[in-house]
């Protein structure tokens, strides 16, 4: 599978998403313990989780999940709420984290959204647990530009390794500038909601690209997922609630398109041809 840089770290461009996982009963806890275990069997090292997920379900579940693997192989990401960036919520955000997923360290720690706690006291927060190792390195989720320069600006320029971001047919703004921005700046791009999300809200495919699909032998998942990582440098994570919807979104990692299947895509999902504000699940 193809890789990308996260910081100094080399990632697969195809992650596992756990939004919504963790909080079902035993049978579905069991189904979706198995797509991640499959997963993890599979070649897909990098795991997303947050604190808000399930309230720490989703933390607790992804620990379940890696507790019969070898950390050090594994790339673990989670989140924290903005109301829990100050330096002592922060503290504690993690530890609860930390101990949820049953590991000593976080390789990325993200800032879900930007709120009201100063960037540069949340940033040098960030810092002092890097240097403590308890994460390997920080970033923020759901940063466009503007946001993005301010911190950038409070870290010096350096030391922000990801900005994960809504990446997906229908939300393409920040090609116009953010994937750009992102990485001048050594700040790895991480799609999130690669179908558009589920509960219902999945993307619908018009006819021309359901037949594009058919005749690609690719179902529509595979065709929207392999679409978000065609560039090789965005790290898509979809949620797969089992293991026959992981292994298929495993094996869209292969597909490729050509210049023609682009252009058609883009015929109905359009690239942006000007600055539109980054849209947020
Ligand atoms: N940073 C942020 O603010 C933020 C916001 C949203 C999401 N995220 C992260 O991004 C991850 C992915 O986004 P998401 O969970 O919103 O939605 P998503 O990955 O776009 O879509 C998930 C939906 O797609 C279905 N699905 C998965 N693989 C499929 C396949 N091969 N065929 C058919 N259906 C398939 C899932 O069903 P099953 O469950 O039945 O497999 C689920 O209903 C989240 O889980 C989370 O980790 C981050």
């Amino acid at each position: 599978m193809q890789e990308m840089a996260i910081g100094k770290q080399q990632v697969p461009v195809l992650g596992m998403g756990t939004w919504h996982m963790g909080v079902g009963n035993s049978g579905q806890y069991q189904q979706e313990l198995a797509s991640l275990e499959y997963g993890l069997n599979h070649g897909l090292n990098v795991i997303d989780t947050a604190e808000m997920y399930g309230e720490g379900a989703s933390e607790r579940l992804v620990g379940d999940a890696i507790s019969k693997h070898d950390r050090s192989k594994i790339y673990l990401i989670s989140k924290f709420y903005p109301a829990n960036a100050a330096a002592a919520d922060l503290r504690n955000a993690l530890t609860n984290s930390l101990q949820r997923l049953g590991t000593d360290y976080l390789d990325l720690y993200l800032l879900h959204w930007r709120g009201e706690v100063p960037l540069s006291e949340t940033m040098s927060t960030l810092q002092d647990l890097q240097r403590e190792g308890l994460i390997r390195d920080y970033g923020v989720s759901n940063f466009d530009t503007a946001d993005l320069a301010e911190a950038l600006a409070v870290t010096g320029g350096a030391g922000i390794h990801a900005n994960e971001i809504l990446y997906n047919l229908t939300a393409r703004g920040s090609e116009f500038d953010l994937l750009a921005a992102n990485e001048q700046a050594g700040v790895a791009t991480i799609g999130y909601s690669p179908f558009g999300s589920g509960d219902g809200k999945s993307i619908v495919l018009p006819a021309s690209l359901r037949e594009l699909a058919a005749s690609k032998g690719i179902t529509e998942h595979q065709l929207m997922l392999a679409w978000t990582i065609r560039s090789g440098q965005v790290l898509s994570i979809p949620k797969a609630g089992n293991a026959k919807h992981m292994a298929e979104n495993i094996a869209a990692a292969a597909i490729t398109f050509t210049l023609d299947e682009l252009a058609l895509i883009n015929k109905y999902f359009p690239a942006p041809d000007k600055k539109t504000p980054l849209a947020v699940i």
